[in-house]
């Protein structure tokens, strides 16, 4: 029996694509060049499956492909705010993702950000590096305290619990939350993590605000002026979940008027490009989108795009089906 053939968009770790070689007639992108728009809807026209990214916009133009070949859309990630779900059923596409495999890995990196921007680590290293430093003195770059801090998590998922844990049981913090669809009263008490019933309550009491909510839909903008106001003066925000969930403009504007400190982020509205006041900011730190980036998550997101194809082309349901 033939096959099935599969197009990946971007390169991904060897020992993944070593697996897609042995499994599908498989067409990778060895340079790593982002298809554009024409080769994606080409690609969903030639193949029985595609394996996007984050960086792959799959719009509903996209998705007119004619005819449309593919049956399956794996993507390479959990967030799935780039792919138009409802043009993708309509089409009779499968979608899958790949949940919980990256879910330690953008927890660390959250924490990470909240770190960096609490004890001016980007900044820090600037100074050294640029030849700046003279020594050791008492009131040289002052930080903020992390321990004994009440952290806020906007969106109590998987990677949200996966932050309070860390905040709570590795550095004494208080954590409060939102979320419509909150976990169970044990998990909730396990975590140390208090639920609050509107995000407001939760900006209002919150030294850090951590964002875990999907992109899109609702979410777009979801921290926009008035939510930077009703933060604590002093407060921070961290955002490891997606760009579009914080207006970018009220965001300079908060950091600007000092109506919060500072801000880490890893995602941005417009990846990969950045709002240059926030290049200029010392008091923001910036990542490119590294949440899942460590190689064990790598390759594990891989390999789960793997497992959901082989089980859709053995006529199986794939375990992480969204659409
Ligand atoms: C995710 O998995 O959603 C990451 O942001 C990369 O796409």
């Amino acid at each position: 029996m033939s096959k099935p053939k599969v197009i990946v968009t971007r390169r991904w770790p060897e020992a993944v694509e070593q697996r897609l070689k042995e499994l599908f007639e498989v067409e990778l992108n060895g340079d790593d060049t982002p298809l554009t728009q024409d080769a994606l809807k080409a690609a969903f026209a030639s193949a029985d499956a595609v394996f996007p990214t984050v960086s792959d916009r799959i719009d509903a133009e996209v998705l007119s492909a004619e005819p449309m070949k593919a049956r399956l859309l794996g993507n390479y990630g959990v967030g799935f705010n780039h792919i138009d779900l409802e043009a993708a059923k309509s089409r009779g596409l499968v979608v899958t993702n790949t949940p919980e495999v990256l879910t330690d890995a953008t927890a660390d990196l959250a924490m990470t950000l909240l770190f960096m921007v609490a004890r001016r680590a980007g900044e820090g290293e600037r100074h050294l590096r640029n030849g700046a430093w003279t020594g050791w003195r008492p009131t040289h770059m002052m930080g903020t305290q992390i321990s004994g801090k009440t952290l806020g998590v906007i969106g109590m998922g998987r990677i949200g619990r996966a932050v309070a844990a860390r905040a709570h049981s590795g550095f004494g913090m208080r954590v409060v939350f939102f979320d419509e669809y909150p976990p169970d009263a044990e998990t909730c008490h396990k975590l140390g993590a208090e639920r609050r019933d509107t995000i407001e309550d939760v900006l209002a009491e919150s030294d850090f605000v951590t964002l875990h909510c999907p992109g899109g839909g609702a979410n777009r903008h979801l921290m926009n002026a008035a939510r930077f106001k009703a933060m604590k003066p002093g407060a921070f925000l961290i955002n490891t979940a997606r760009g579009d969930v914080v207006d970018e403009t009220a965001l300079v504007a908060a950091l600007k008027d000092g109506a919060i400190a500072g801000a880490g982020l890893d995602v941005y509205e417009r990846e990969p490009k950045v709002t240059p006041d926030l290049v200029r900011m010392e008091s923001v730190v910036l990542l490119p989108h590294l949440g899942s980036a460590t190689l064990e998550t790598r390759v594990a997101m891989g390999m789960r795009v793997v497992q959901n194809a082989e089980a859709f082309f053995a006529g199986k349901a794939p375990p992480d089906r969204v659409a």
